[in-house]
């Protein structure tokens, strides 16, 4: 199996939450408060999921591998744009958090930002996906010999792993900070 077969995979999942996003955001305008939940585990599947585990594999893994490869300008450009957009991806997941924190239900003034930074993010992930599906992954393939695609695919699990381990981690400190105050 390529490196990008799981990757490709990935994507359909966080498109799955993109969609879940843009409904959500469609409710806010028709006037509805804010799922404050909904959106806290959104902002948790994008952190965890999609940024830790998804770009960590890409940027870790393959973009690392890729980057001691002779790329084409064109290869080369884009495998930049990609590290930026993750870049920007980031940070509208946290602004969609500090916005999800503010918003008071009832309140339908307070859900315009979060309802702009979710269409936001929507746009950005779909674009984002499009480009390493359709522009990037594939061709560059044609850099990796047989035996680096399986250590990739054997470096991804460990990513896996680690930030799988991080989350619960996470959520033990978070726990316990509560309980000590
Ligand atoms: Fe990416
Ligand atoms: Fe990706």
């Amino acid at each position: 199996m390529q490196p990008i077969g799981p990757l490709m995979h990935e994507h359909r999942l966080i498109e799955r939450l993109i969609v879940l996003m843009e409904a959500e955001a469609g409710r806010i305008e028709a006037g509805a408060s804010p799922d404050s939940r909904l959106i806290d585990e959104a902002v948790d599947f994008f952190r965890y999921y999609a940024d830790r585990c998804h770009h960590g594999k890409e940027e870790e893994i393959l973009f690392a591998a890729l980057a001691q490869k002779p790329l084409s300008d064109e290869e080369r450009r884009i495998l930049g744009e990609l590290v930026a957009e993750h870049v920007r991806g980031r940070a509208l997941v946290l602004a969609i958090h500090d916005a999800n924190g503010r918003a008071v239900p009832g309140d339908p003034s307070r859900g315009a930002p979060l309802v702009r930074l979710m269409r936001e993010l929507s746009g950005f992930y779909r674009t984002h996906i499009e480009k390493e599906d359709k522009r990037f992954f594939h061709p560059v393939m044609r850099h990796f010999a047989k035996d680096e695609m399986e250590a990739m695919l054997l470096a991804f699990d460990a990513v896996e792993t680690r930030v799988f381990r991080e989350k619960y981690a996470a959520v033990a400190e978070s726990r316990e900070g509560a309980a000590s105050r």
